[in-house]
């Protein structure tokens, strides 16, 4: 048995090494049939929930590689609908909603056994023409709120794992975002939208999630006082998503501490985070060195969520340089050809 597992174990690992252009540093690894289990299994190994990637429809019903990989849940446990349950797909109309496309994402998810990430109720942008465009009283606007998170929620009713029903509400320097939700009823929108989708799912985690607050900062500081109060005021929250949209060089010299930052508050008043849309852009030429930065930055991130209990689990906005929305930075964990990138290796060694 050991032998075969061994075997199997080289047999995997081969096409990777003679594809990579960086001599294979597996051997550093707590042992190669942690890269052979899978991203998902070594994070549930771990004591995370999950490990999972965002996804567009046509990426795994036109593309059979990377089909079968995100469909082998060794590797991912949980699916991000990257668009399909954005508000201009799901209520392109006042009052017409479509599910369509959000459907063929709950689908995959729901034949291979994944958990799902809703994605998302609120949202500055992304929006249809007539919330754009549109103005509207405080009271029009609760009520549109209410209507598309109780309605959205309610479609996927019992089957999310969570949702983001905030997301970027906040400018960089911590300030409530004037966008147009904001300026129609202040911050009322975000307890609102929250009420309506617990309402609507009771079982579902309520996130709000949001971006450059993997690190210490005015924005960070302003995110967790935020929901303290939510939380205070009886509002139903259960999470905060960390984006984690990084760069490889510039990641926050205090990304762990911050990290247990986040775990003191959620132990302190009963929510979890998670990483939601983790991705590593590489400024510049690709070489084997900079390919072990990014190694390197991967890990660091994910060891940060792997020493707090809190953080349930990591989710990678999409996992491969085919399809990622960073099309110039080679940001993900496989590359354009569908090959496992060193940076696989540093997910790995993060948990
Ligand atoms: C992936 O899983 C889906 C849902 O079960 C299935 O329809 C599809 O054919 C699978 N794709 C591949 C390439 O195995
Ligand atoms: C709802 O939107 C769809 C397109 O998404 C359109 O075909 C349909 O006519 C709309 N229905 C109403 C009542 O607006
Ligand atoms: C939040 O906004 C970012 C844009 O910075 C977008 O990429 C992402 O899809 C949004 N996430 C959610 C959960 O809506
Ligand atoms: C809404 O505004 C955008 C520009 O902000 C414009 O391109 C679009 O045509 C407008 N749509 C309507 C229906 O007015
Ligand atoms: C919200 O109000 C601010 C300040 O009046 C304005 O600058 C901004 O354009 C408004 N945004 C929207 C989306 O209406
Ligand atoms: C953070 O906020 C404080 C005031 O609360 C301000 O003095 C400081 O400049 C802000 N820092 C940044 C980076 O915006
Ligand atoms: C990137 O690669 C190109 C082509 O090999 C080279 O001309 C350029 O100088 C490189 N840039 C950097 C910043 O190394």
């Amino acid at each position: 048995m050991l032998v075969l597992a061994q075997l199997t174990a080289l047999a995997l690992l081969l096409p990777y090494c003679l594809a990579s252009p960086v001599a294979s540093s597996s051997a550093s690894l707590p042992g190669s049939t942690s890269r052979v289990a899978g991203l998902n299994a070594v994070a549930k190994a771990s004591g995370k929930l999950y490990f999972g990637t965002a996804t567009n429809a046509n990426e795994f019903q036109d593309d059979p590689v990377y089909g079968a990989i995100i469909n082998d849940t060794r590797q991912f446990g949980q699916i991000s609908p990257a668009n399909a349950m954005k508000w201009e797909f799901t209520e392109p109309n006042p009052g017409n909603f479509t599910f369509e496309d959000g459907d063929i994402i709950r689908d995959l998810a729901r034949n291979n056994g994944q958990l799902l990430r809703g994605h998302n109720c609120v949202w500055y942008m992304q929006l249809p023409d007539w919330i754009a465009n549109g103005t509207f009283t405080y009271h029009e606007m609760i009520n549109i709120v209410e209507n598309h998170c109780g309605t959205l929620v309610g479609h996927y009713k019992g089957e999310m794992y969570s949702w983001d029903v905030i997301n970027e509400s906040l400018n960089d320097d911590g300030s409530f975002r004037e966008n147009v939700f904001f300026n129609a009823t202040g911050p009322d929108y975000i307890p609102a939208a929250l009420r309506a989708a617990r309402a609507a799912d009771p079982h579902a985690k309520l996130y709000i999630n949001d971006y450059g607050i993997e690190g210490r900062g005015n924005k960070t500081t302003a995110i967790q006082n935020l929901v303290r109060k939510l939380k205070s005021e009886g509002v139903p929250i259960d999470g905060i998503g960390i984006q984690s949209h990084l760069t490889v060089g510039q990641l926050p010299t205090d990304l762990a501490e911050n990290f247990q930052d986040f775990g003191r508050l959620g132990a302190e008043i009963g929510i979890e985070f998670a990483i939601t849309e983790m991705d590593m852009r590489i400024l510049g030429n690709v070489t084997a060195e900079v390919l072990e930065q990014q190694k390197a930055a991967y890990e660091t991130v994910v060891d940060a969520c792997h020493a707090v209990p809190e953080c349930v689990g990591v989710t990678v906005w999409d996992f491969t340089d085919k399809y990622g929305w960073i099309t110039d930075g080679h940001a993900d964990i496989w590359d354009d050809d569908l090959q496992k990138k060193p940076a696989y290796d540093g997910v790995v060694l993060g948990f």
